[in-house]
């Protein structure tokens, strides 16, 4: 008797390390993009933002509190804002000793640093432009920053850069500037608005929370400008359960800080 017909080959999704693999070392650093090479993870995620005097810097939070010693270095400078300091002021802080005493004179990276390792530990990159309300113009700095460090050849645009962000708007510039680039809204839009965003941004990347199987096929429906369906990359998902729950949504990406744990979990991720 003929055979059953074989289901279609289903392609594991892509791991993205979370602010570098974040559950193992200070989030945002060059010691998270390390330790996400070192985990066998082939992309990292992470944040951009900018100081007083211009300098993009790879942090999330819009302020220093959280994830560096600013307030011990400058205690009279409260809320810390990441905005209201300098690049060297930045540059002074330790980024490392709230995660763990092992990572002690971490810096936070300026985004020219950080490209640099991404590319010397062969990482691909998913970034984020945090906050872009508060940094009016800093689209046509990432962007010109991008290709100040050859991240806008067509070997990165095709395969390894993707820029995201909560901002519609932010991704409309991005488009315009760079047309090249690939852009992925951060968030779940209505199925009835994907078209409209499938005509500047190549990808939704909805909480899991959020998501079904019929709208990650709805995503899969429509066509972005670069000729591939949207792509659906999901987070942040850390354990083995959930990342086979969100494999079998058919996502294309799963946003972790574990990529070890997602990995192990996905055969052929
Ligand atoms: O990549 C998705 C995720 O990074 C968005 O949330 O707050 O971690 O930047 P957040
Ligand atoms: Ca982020």
């Amino acid at each position: 008797a003929p055979s059953a017909p074989s289901a279609p080959p289903v392609s594991a999704p892509q791991v993205l390390a979370h602010r570098g693999a974040s559950a193992y070392a200070p989030e945002n650093t060059l010691a998270a993009v390390s330790r996400a090479a070192g985990l066998g993870s082939t992309w990292v995620e992470n944040d951009v933002q900018r100081t007083k005097d211009g300098e993009l810097v790879v942090i999330h939070d819009d302020t220093l509190a959280r994830t560096t010693d600013a307030a011990r270095v400058f205690p009279d400078r409260a809320p810390w804002k990441v905005r209201d300091f300098t690049a060297a002021e930045i540059a002074r802080l330790d980024a490392g000793s709230w995660f763990g005493a092992a990572f002690t004179g971490t810096r936070v990276p300026t985004l020219a640093r950080y490209l640099r390792a991404v590319e010397r530990h062969h990482q691909n990159l998913l970034l984020e432009i945090k906050s872009p309300e508060l940094y009016p113009g800093v689209e046509r700095q990432i962007v010109k920053s991008l290709g100040d460090q050859g991240w806008l050849d067509a070997r990165h645009l095709e395969h390894r850069l993707v820029v995201q962000s909560f901002s519609v708007d932010s991704l409309r510039t991005v488009h315009e500037l760079e047309p090249g680039l690939r852009t992925a809204y951060l968030g779940r839009p209505a199925t009835a608005n994907l078209p409209a965003f499938a005509s500047f941004t190549d990808g939704v990347n909805p909480s899991f929370g959020s998501l079904s199987t019929g709208y990650v096929n709805a995503a899969h429906g429509f066509t972005g400008p670069h000729g591939r369906p949207l792509a659906v990359f999901t987070w942040t998902v850390n354990d083995a359960d959930t990342a086979r729950k969100a494999a079998g949504l058919g996502v294309d990406g799963i946003i972790t800080n574990k990529p070890d744990v997602i990995r192990a979990a996905l055969p052929g991720s």
